[in-house]
């Protein structure tokens, strides 16, 4: 199987965290996002425990919770003593509605509004990264009205183009996030962030993109960093003691994916922060991280029941499934891979050549392209794995399709997380 969270029981049946997932599927109906908890929580600690093993300077991991928001993630997150990066209000409200301590929240944004940015200085939220100069200004004159300061990062694109999507790079300076080294605006945003009474600038940030498998650009990254800290401090004399190195790190979505292990990529990280401080002449700063598909994409599946199989001769074979991109809008996005199981069949070969599909009135509707799975009847329930991150956080009520239920299985047992909507849910906003 493709990870050990992976496996198949006695019965023939795909197993996640040791649950049956045709089990699963009849208990709570489909389609359904299924997550492994201890697998979940062994990657937050993987990450942390490399980070404290392998870095002298201190250290913080943040959940990136724009992965898979909601109160229970916020809730597992802070009991593995993590931060998190929030991304917009709401994400900010669902973290402070299960008591998230808020010193621990990161919080990010290309365009916050005036409210999201008066609600996390109300919140009192760790730290805020600042995007871009009119942010900066408006930060400034909130904090004054509120009579607080707000301890800030700022947002530097640091000119790594890694080879990931484009839609997914976010180093480079044609990139609608932060400020750029190359034409001097990083320089200037530290020049004015120095200048606002109500901001305390303590750090740098950085996110050079995702689903990254180099190691050399983050460890350009750190080089580059550090290298920026330091010109910081020549030239105001400030010690930035903070850098925040953003996540990305990729993960097996398929069998021909080989990620770096988290811990190594922790270690390498460290080293190369380590190195880079030495050459030049910089104090260790504090790392930061933010991790989002790696702490849960792989500890992860959605369930579906096979409907129609129709075989076009010559052509291709469409199998459809009672879900598609309002659940997981990645193929159609990013012509994401991933690999599909029938699950109530997962000791047969996997020789059956077809196409995924969606039950959206759309034909780019697809989950999969030509891929191999069991041979497969209607009836049949199949699980794509890999896809806890990004797939529930961008789901959609397209042609109003209620929104998928999500379970957590711990050691075989199944709990309901995110209940399924209903017909009800989706009308009840509409007058
Ligand atoms: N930090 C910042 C500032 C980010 O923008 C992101 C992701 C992360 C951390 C977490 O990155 P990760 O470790 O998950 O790679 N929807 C796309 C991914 C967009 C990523 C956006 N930012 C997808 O489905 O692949």
């Amino acid at each position: 199987m493709l990870t050990e969270s992976y496996s198949v029981n006695e019965r023939g049946h795909l197993t996640l965290g040791g649950a049956d997932t045709v089990e699963l599927a009849e208990r709570f109906g489909t389609p359904l996002y299924v997550f492994d908890e201890n697998d979940i929580r062994a990657n937050c600690r993987e990450f942390k425990d490399a980070l404290e093993k392998y870095y002298s300077g201190g250290s913080l991991v943040y959940y990136a919770s724009k992965a898979f928001s909601c109160k229970e993630m916020y809730r597992l997150a802070k009991s593995e003593g993590l931060g998190v990066d929030v991304v917009s209000g709401g994400e900010l409200y669902t973290a402070m509605s299960v008591g998230f301590p808020a010193d621990k929240i990161c919080f990010h944004g290309n365009n916050k509004t005036a409210d999201e940015l008066s609600f996390a200085l109300d919140s009192k939220v760790g730290r805020i990264v600042v995007d871009n100069i009119y942010e900066l200004e408006t930060l400034n004159s909130l904090a004054e009205d509120k009579g607080v300061k707000a301890d800030i990062l700022l947002r530097i694109k640091p000119g790594i183009d890694c080879h990931t999507h484009d839609y997914i790079k976010t180093g480079q300076i044609d990139c609608k996030f932060g400020f750029a080294l190359e034409n001097g605006e990083a320089a200037e945003a530290v020049r004015l962030a120095l200048g606002y009474d109500r901001i305390n600038l303590v750090g740098i940030h950085c996110h050079i993109g995702s689903q990254i498998f180099e190691t050399q650009p983050f460890i350009d990254a750190a080089d580059i960093m550090v290298g920026f800290a330091k010109e910081v401090l020549n030239s105001t004399g400030i010690t930035l003691t903070e850098i925040n190195f953003g996540g990305g790190y990729g993960i097996k979505y398929t069998a021909e994916d080989k990620p770096v292990s988290k811990s190594e990529s922790m270690r390498i990280l460290a080293q190369s922060v380590e190195a880079a401080c030495e050459k030049h002449g910089f104090p260790l700063p504090k790392i930061l991280i933010e991790p989002g598909r790696s702490i849960l994409g792989a500890s992860s599946l959605t369930l579906y029941k096979i409907g129609v199989i129709k075989e076009i001769k010559g052509v291709r074979t469409y199998v459809s499934v009672d879900g598609g991109m309002s659940d997981n809008p990645r193929y159609a996005l990013y012509q994401a891979e991933y690999e599909a199981v029938v699950a109530n069949k997962a000791d047969k070969p996997r020789d059956f050549e077809v196409t995924i599909a969606g039950k959206c009135c759309e034909s780019g509707d697809l989950i999969q392209e030509n891929t191999k799975i069991q041979s497969a009847e209607v009836g049949d329930t199949l699980a794509v794995l890999a896809t806890g991150a990004y797939n529930y956080s961008m789901a959609s009520n397209y042609n109003r399709s209620p929104r998928p239920a999500a379970v957590m299985v711990k050691d075989g047992e199944a709990r309901v997380i995110i209940e399924r909507e209903t017909y009800e849910d989706i009308i009840k906003k509409d007058i």
